[in-house]
């Protein structure tokens, strides 16, 4: 969501920020600003737009300071303005802070400060903190730690914030609490951050904190309660840039045959025919005793889950469901000691999905996570799952992670049926399946070019159906999902088997159909549902592996043959490119979709 950069060192700290921001940026960017001491004052600048807008007010001069704490942010409380960007000041102007997370009860702290006569500038949440913190210094705090120790102590809600002291430059202040915080740990500097993005062009070698933890950062160290020993990070500065790529979305839509690789190498048991997921920390017997599974996640996770739900059932046999985590968490849900609870997250920090998982283990319900970022909230908290191993993800639109879901669900589904009925042969043709699917993805790549011919055509529709049955209805889901995202364009998933029942009076030939038509059982009913669009004049996109007879649809986008069970996987990625191209042509920021942010970390 909204992103945080700090910096202590040798160095002008207002370039390092900036640069820092701009790697930040995907996470939320309505306004940016950045804070930087120097002689014993601290100067602040801010402003509405993007960081190139925060580059072009510093311009040639920049303030000066080799310490200083920057933010990008999406907006929760107050409009987008410049007064309303981070950082925010106290009233001398020797306190400046940035905050992730919302604070719950800013009213109230608001209303006590202004009744001993503060007068505050903004409308943030986040503006209670430097005035908190210097009446703490004022009141006799001993340390700029131990006044945002006092600060803190007054306020609900959550943060990852970064406080920088007029009076000690040389060291930044920094918390967590529901929001992530990494320091990276340079060669006589440190970086702080919200995300290893805008640590990793600097180190590799890093510092989670913990939910709870405060710690002083200086460029020689660290002090508090953190553990001061850095792990090393896998992951690279390459990761985080275009190479050759029009935007992030392209690059990490290419990039799925080796994410794909990545998830499956060392997990494919060809000897036993089933997977190997340690990380589950499930043995066969705990395995057995599972007598249900439920999904958890938000927005493309959900559906990942469902189709997560949809192989467990079919491979393992067992009930499976999936449901958005933020109405799980709300419902007070019965917990199944003998359900096994997945928790789907790319970032690993969405609060409602972490909001489940602690609502679970609270009623002592047994959750894994399947998660992308290693060290994230979820991953930490659930201890125990299966990591997706996509690598860093920074276009908004998820698309390499929720191939990586699937692919993991259906390695989870092959483990929990090869300890029930799952044949030796159909776990084989299953480990086959999942081997060949990084050159399935690859062969479909090659398409890609046809597919933003045929997205052209149909980039100036106003609403569009997609529609698929069974395995593929979440498909459709997440296909109709990422069309919305970031291109703009209404879009609604259907059943096929639903579409008589209601929506088939939208179809007209304004009314394009993506339908979803796979060689399986159903074939010969999914080409009626074609037929039943088509005779009211409604344009059909069929996204199939099936020889499909001449003129059936208006166009074809072809998908290689793969396992049914596998099938979604697949027919996930023309539909990742087809949005890409409708975006494209409709000239939206494909990367940076209006109102949205990569991960949402406040409710
Ligand atoms: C946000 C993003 C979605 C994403 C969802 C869940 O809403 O815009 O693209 O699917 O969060 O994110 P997660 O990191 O938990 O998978």
């Amino acid at each position: 969501m909204c992103g945080i950069v700090g910096y202590v060192g040798p160095r002008e700290a207002a370039g390092v920020l900036v640069e820092g921001l701009s790697r930040l940026e995907y996470r939320g960017y309505d306004s940016a600003g950045l804070a930087v001491a120097h002689r014993r004052k601290v100067t602040v600048r801010r402003t509405a737009g993007r960081v190139d807008d925060l580059r072009e007010l510093l311009g040639d001069s920049p303030p000066r300071g080799t310490t200083g704490i920057a933010h990008t942010r999406w907006a929760t409380h107050g409009e987008p303005t410049g007064t309303n960007a981070h950082p925010h000041t106290d009233a001398s102007g020797r306190i400046a802070v940035v905050h992730n997370g919302i604070i719950e009860n800013a009213d109230v702290l608001r209303a006590e400060l202004t009744a001993r006569g503060v007068r505050l500038a903004s409308d943030t949440d986040t503006e209670v903190l430097p005035h908190l913190i210097a009446e703490a210094l004022d009141g006799g705090a001993g340390s700029p730690a131990e006044a945002v120790r006092a600060a803190l102590s007054r306020v609900e809600g959550t943060y990852g914030l970064a406080v920088l002291d007029a009076r000690t430059p040389g060291e930044l202040v920094v918390a967590r609490n529901g929001s992530p915080i990494v320091l990276g740990v340079g060669d006589g500097e440190m970086v702080v951050a919200s995300d290893l993005a805008a640590v990793v062009r600097h180190t590799r070698q890093v510092v989670f904190l913990d939910d709870g933890e405060l710690v002083t950062v200086r460029a020689d160290g660290i002090e508090g309660s953190a553990r001061i020993t850095p792990t090393t990070v896998d992951v690279e500065g390459a990761d985080y840039a275009l190479g050759g790529h029009p935007d992030f979305l392209a690059k990490e839509i290419a990039d799925q045959p080796d994410a794909v690789r990545r998830a499956l190498a060392g997990r494919l048991d060809t000897r036993f025919s089933t997977t190997r997921l340690g990380g589950l920390e499930l043995d066969p017997r705990d395995l057995r005793g599972v007598r249900r599974v439920l999904f958890l996640g938000c927005g493309s996770a959900y559906y990942a889950g469902e189709i997560g739900a949809g192989l467990v059932e079919e491979l393992a046999r067992i009930p499976a469901g999936a449901e958005p985590a933020g109405e799980f968490r709300y419902r007070n849900p019965v917990v199944d000691p003998d359900c096994l609870y997945v928790a789907v997250s790319q970032s690993g920090e969405t609060a409602d999905t972490l909001a489940a998982v602690q609502e679970l283990r609270r009623k002592g319900g047994r959750v894994i996570g399947a998660v992308n970022v290693i060290g994230s909230a979820i991953a930490r908290e659930c201890g125990s799952g299966v990591f997706l191993h996509s690598g860093p993800e920074v276009s908004v639109a998820s698309t390499k992670a929720v191939t990586n879901m699937t692919v993991s669900f259906a390695m989870l589904a092959v483990l929990l049926g090869r300890v029930r009925d799952l044949s030796v042969a159909d776990g084989r043709r299953m480990l086959d399946g999942l081997q060949a699917l990084p050159r399935h993805i690859d062969a479909v790549l090659e398409s890609d070019a046809a597919i933003g011919e045929v997205a052209k055509r149909y980039a100036d529709a106003s609403s569009m159906f997609f529609v698929g049955r069974t395995r593929f209805s979440p498909v459709a889901r997440e296909g109709a999902q990422k069309l919305k995202e970031i291109s703009y364009v209404h879009a609604e998933a259907y059943p096929a088997s639903e579409l008589k029942h209601g929506p088939l009076a939208l179809v007209d030939p304004a009314m394009p159909s993506v339908v979803l038509v796979p060689d399986d059982e159903l074939l010969a009913k999914t080409v009626g549902t074609i037929e039943q669009i088509r005779a009211r004049g409604g344009p059909v996109i069929a996204v199939t592996d099936a020889e499909l007879p001449d003129g059936l649809a208006d166009a074809v986008l072809r998908v290689p043959r793969t396992e049914p069970e596998l099938a979604p996987a697949l027919f996930g990625v023309p539909l990742q490119l087809f949005a890409r191209h409708v975006a494209v042509a409709l000239g939206r920021d494909v990367d940076r979709p209006r109102n949205l942010a990569k991960s949402v970390t406040v409710e």
